[in-house]
């Protein structure tokens, strides 16, 4: 199937999420909100924020001013982990509704699996979710030990989660796992963070790069969405946000992909969520 900026992936609910996306970490101020405004101006439907990044506000401008309909593009936010815990996870959902100036949120996510508390937390997502405020919940950071336990105690299964996945990080465990279970990956810093721009400059990525015409940050995203993720490349910079779009015009071999797999090093640009 030929994907496109406009393609979707079907959650366990029925409804839509894109696939392709803009992370908005670090997007702060008024050159953030006008990068959010680009990126809605030529195409993308899909804008990730959470209460850590304190963007909330400039998101919801971006979205007002680009005149789209609110139903025309898709909104995450996630509950930070010291909002975790039934009632103060409730409170923090309100807020962000409030800051981002809408009336429902499209996906709201446990931003990191914080013990002790994520069972309430999850409690009051499936709350949230059965009075209509959420239209999908999921998680973040969560590997298999995390989700195999939510799982056991979950009214409603995670519909998303959110983990860092590319080249350097292939976790092609949590992805079976997930893709079994029905719950969508979306991945996080699919550039790495930046941190592996200088290594991508290997010899067979080089060749990669000429054969396919296309920069390592199309590559490494192309190969992220057609291992079925969904995608939120960030940038502040419209040249990049242009770059990052321009993946669905070309299709990476089978075997180009396998050696793209075969790169993974456990790289992680965050936080290690087994540890
Ligand atoms: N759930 C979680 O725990 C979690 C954790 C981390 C991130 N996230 C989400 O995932 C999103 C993406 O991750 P990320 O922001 O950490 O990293 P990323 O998207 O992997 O990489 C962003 C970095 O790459 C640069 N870049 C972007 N496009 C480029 C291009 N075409 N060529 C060269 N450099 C390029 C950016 O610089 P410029 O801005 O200068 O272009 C920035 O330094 C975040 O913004 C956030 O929404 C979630």
């Amino acid at each position: 199937m030929t994907l496109t900026i406009n393609s979707t992936l079907t959650l366990a609910n029925s409804m839509k999420m894109p696939i392709f996306g803009l992370g908005t970490y670090l997007l702060t101020g008024n050159l953030g909100q006008k990068a959010i405004e680009f990126a809605l101006k030529i195409g993308y439907r899909l804008i990730d924020t959470a209460t850590l990044y304190k963007n909330e506000k400039i998101v919801g401008n971006a979205l007002r001013n680009s005149k789209i309909p609110r139903k025309e593009v898709f909104i995450t936010s996630k509950v930070w982990n010291s909002d975790q815990g039934y009632s103060r996870t409730i409170n923090a959902f309100n807020k962000s509704l409030s800051n981002l100036g809408v009336d429902y949120m499209d996906l709201y996510l446990i931003h990191w699996p914080v013990d002790g508390k994520w069972k309430d937390t999850w409690q009051a997502l499936e709350e949230l979710y059965n009075k209509g405020k959420v239209r999908a919940i999921g998680v973040s950071n969560f590997y298999i030990n995390h989700l195999a336990k939510l799982l056991q105690i979950a009214s409603i299964k995670p519909m998303v989660n959110q983990i860092e996945f590319h080249p350097f990080l292939y976790k092609k465990d949590v992805l079976e796992f997930c893709q079994e279970k029905g719950i969508v990956i979306e991945s996080y810093a699919p550039l790495t963070h930046g941190y592996k721009f200088k290594d991508v400059k290997s010899p067979q990525f080089l060749q990669m790069m000429e054969k396919y015409n296309k920069s390592a940050a199309q590559l490494m995203l192309r190969w992220n969405i057609q291992h079925g993720t969904v995608i939120i490349p960030k940038s502040i910079k419209p040249t990049h946000i242009r770059e990052n779009a321009d993946i669905f015009d070309f299709s990476i071999s089978d075997d180009d992909i396998q050696l793209l797999n075969s790169i993974n090093e456990d790289f992680h640009s965050d936080w290690d969520p087994s540890d």
